[in-house]
């Protein structure tokens, strides 16, 4: 049996049989919405092979059950590239995703915005992205698999769906291009204006490998960035991972809303 198989085994035996709907990843400051869910908590410890999590904002936890009667899988951690020199850091935890049955992700991010008219507080869905971080999750796999068309990477359908439920929630959710940095230092002002030349809307350090590998694993997803900062040189604010945290819970009652709206519908 594959490792992936050996997981999605003992987590079945934990949480039942039940494909969830729907994985979601949850980004920094962006976790208390695995609280919520009404199930059953896996400390990562528990499922070897899983990624540590060791960044502050993230609690290495997957849990399974209901939200809003629509039963999920959350990642309450994830491993970002910068940890470990690793960009398939999360192929496990996919895998295992995948393994389970479920067929969708949803992915959640802190970012920093490029554009004034979507301010520290506001939400992004993701349109598209650039995968500026010079690397990707897919080096090393041996099968012809790995040539994933990206095309249509953030689907389609899922954001409609998301745009409704912000729509019915009186949120505004402006669709944009995000941008991969490996990190984990910020950007320089430059880079941020080089990021704005290419076409990107906001910058982060995440999801981007997540999408990458979930393509490759046949999963459909769709990705929601939390506006905490301005990009480096477009504002007077100190951008530190501390503003981050202080900065995401701002907007992270709206996407609570988005989603719930989301998983209902
Ligand atoms: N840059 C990269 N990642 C981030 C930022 C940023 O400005 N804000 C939150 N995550």
């Amino acid at each position: 049996m594959s490792r992936s198989a050996e997981l999605a085994a003992l987590i079945r035996e934990r949480a039942g049989d039940k494909p969830p709907a729907f994985g979601m990843i949850l980004g920094s400051g962006l976790g208390h919405l695995a609280a919520k869910v009404e199930g059953v908590a896996i400390p990562y410890s528990d499922l070897p092979g899983f990624p540590h999590a060791g960044v502050s904002g993230h609690v290495p936890q997957l849990v399974i059950g209901q939200l809003e009667g629509t039963r999920v899988a959350v990642f309450g951690g994830r491993s970002h590239y910068y940890e470990s020199g690793r960009a398939d850091a999360m192929r496990l935890p996919l895998e295992v995703l995948a393994e389970l049955g479920c067929d969708r992700l949803i992915l959640t991010n802190a970012a920093g915005s490029l554009r004034s008219d979507i301010p520290p507080g506001a939400l992004m869905l993701l349109s598209d992205h650039i995968a500026f971080a010079g690397t990707n999750p897919l080096i090393g796999e041996a099968t012809d698999a790995r040539f994933v068309p990206m095309t249509d990477a953030h689907d389609v359908d899922m954001r409609a769906g998301l745009r409704a439920a912000a729509e019915a929630e009186g949120v505004e959710l402006p669709e944009g291009v995000y941008c991969w940095f490996s990190g984990p230092s910020f950007e320089t002002p430059a880079e941020i204006r080089a990021a704005r030349t290419l076409g990107a809307d906001a910058v982060g350090m995440s999801t981007v490998p997540e999408i990458i590998l979930s393509r490759f694993l046949g999963l459909r997803c769709a990705a929601i960035s939390v506006i905490t900062n301005m990009g480096a040189g477009l504002s007077d604010e100190a951008i530190s991972h501390d503003h981050t945290e202080a900065m995401a819970p701002l907007g992270a009652a709206k996407l609570e809303a988005v989603l719930r709206r989301f998983l209902r519908d």
